[in-house]
């Protein structure tokens, strides 16, 4: 029996006493993240593109934002559609609802920066239909969602794997691999002086996903914990596989990001970053890791990392006050 699900899924939500501590206390982290995308200016940025930026620069950030634009809101549609649906723990809706409103906050970061700055935008809008490396990641996570809107019956194990799947899919794979060649490239125009408002926004991007990522692991335990009939060696073995297809998917999209290496990045600098990332998943999954690639950019560990679990229990995070500055 779960107290994670529900057969009745309309229970209201009545919070206390609390059944996940743990889910709680990501919803007090996550209101200290609370940002606005238009708190940071981009005159600068207009600048750099305008005056500074290489063809083959600019390329890649319209490719970039070519793939978090769209992807933001099909992760939102996969808690919409497919998870709060069957999660009914109230503290876990309430995460649920705040990561609703945080991905379409980063739908909105992406479409002002899209706005102020001249790219492309029929080219950026249409990157998720035209460029092949971009649907095909595209593809691996909505035929996750669209499994679960075929019908899932909780009663069954077959039902309960699915929404595993679903959550490894997205919490660990989108949320905690997929989007880091962006953001890692992103982060280097600000090494090199230049879209430091990029960077900004991207700051306070990875700090939400951190947080979307550890709560997915607390979720999936949680749910383990629960169903732990699920965690054949079988099922193990599965869960690693579309892992490492994911990371697949990655490699092709980071060579189509970065065709030509600029900032002194390539793709495979990007490859190494994701197969590094993709161990720390691993192991927060419990498995072991698989490629040992040493992290070729080890002044993006601090902004990656998970957060340390014992934060979320401490009173207040000071990096994370409402409309605070990070530098
Ligand atoms: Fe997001
Ligand atoms: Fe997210």
């Amino acid at each position: 029996m779960s107290n994670l699900t529900h057969p009745d899924n309309l229970e209201a939500l009545q919070l206390f006493p609390l059944r996940y501590p743990w889910a709680y206390a990501h919803v007090q982290q996550a209101k200290h993240n609370t940002w606005f995308p238009e708190e940071i200016p981009l005159g600068d940025d207009l600048a750099d593109w305008n005056l500074r930026l290489s063809e083959a620069e600019k390329a890649a950030v319209e490719f970039l934002l070519g793939y978090f634009n769209p992807m933001e809101s099909v992760v939102t549609n996969n808690i919409a559609l497919g998870l709060y649906p069957h999660f009914t723990a109230p503290e876990v809706r309430l995460y649920l609802a705040r990561q609703m409103w945080e991905e379409a906050n980063h739908t909105m970061a992406f479409e002002y920066y899209l706005k102020t700055l001249p790219v492309n935008r029929e080219r950026v809008f249409g990157a998720h239909k035209d460029i092949p490396e971009i649907v095909a990641k595209e593809q691996f996570q909505v035929e996750l969602t669209r499994d679960l809107l075929r019908g899932v019956d909780l009663g069954t194990e077959d039902g309960r794997r699915k929404l595993l799947r679903d959550m490894v899919g997205y919490f660990v794979v989108m949320e905690g691999v997929f989007f880091y060649g962006g953001f890692l490239t992103a982060l280097s125009f600000r090494r090199r002086n230049l879209l430091k408002g990029l960077g900004s926004l991207i700051d306070w991007v990875i700090k939400d996903e951190s947080l979307h990522l550890s709560f997915g692991i607390h979720l999936i335990g949680a749910y383990l914990e629960e169903h732990p009939e699920l965690m054949t060696p079988a099922f193990a073995r599965e869960l690693h596989g579309m892992i490492l297809k994911a990371v697949e998917l990655e490699r092709a999209y980071n060579r189509a990001l970065l065709p030509q290496g600029v900032l002194g990045l390539s793709a495979e600098v990007l490859n190494q970053y994701v197969e590094y990332l993709t161990d720390r998943r691993l192991e927060e999954l419990g498995f072991e890791p698989h490629f040992r690639t040493a992290n070729p950019a080890r002044w993006m560990a601090a902004q990656t990392d998970v957060p340390e679990i014992v934060n979320f229990f401490e009173a207040r995070n000071t990096t994370y006050e409402v409309g605070g500055r990070r530098e």
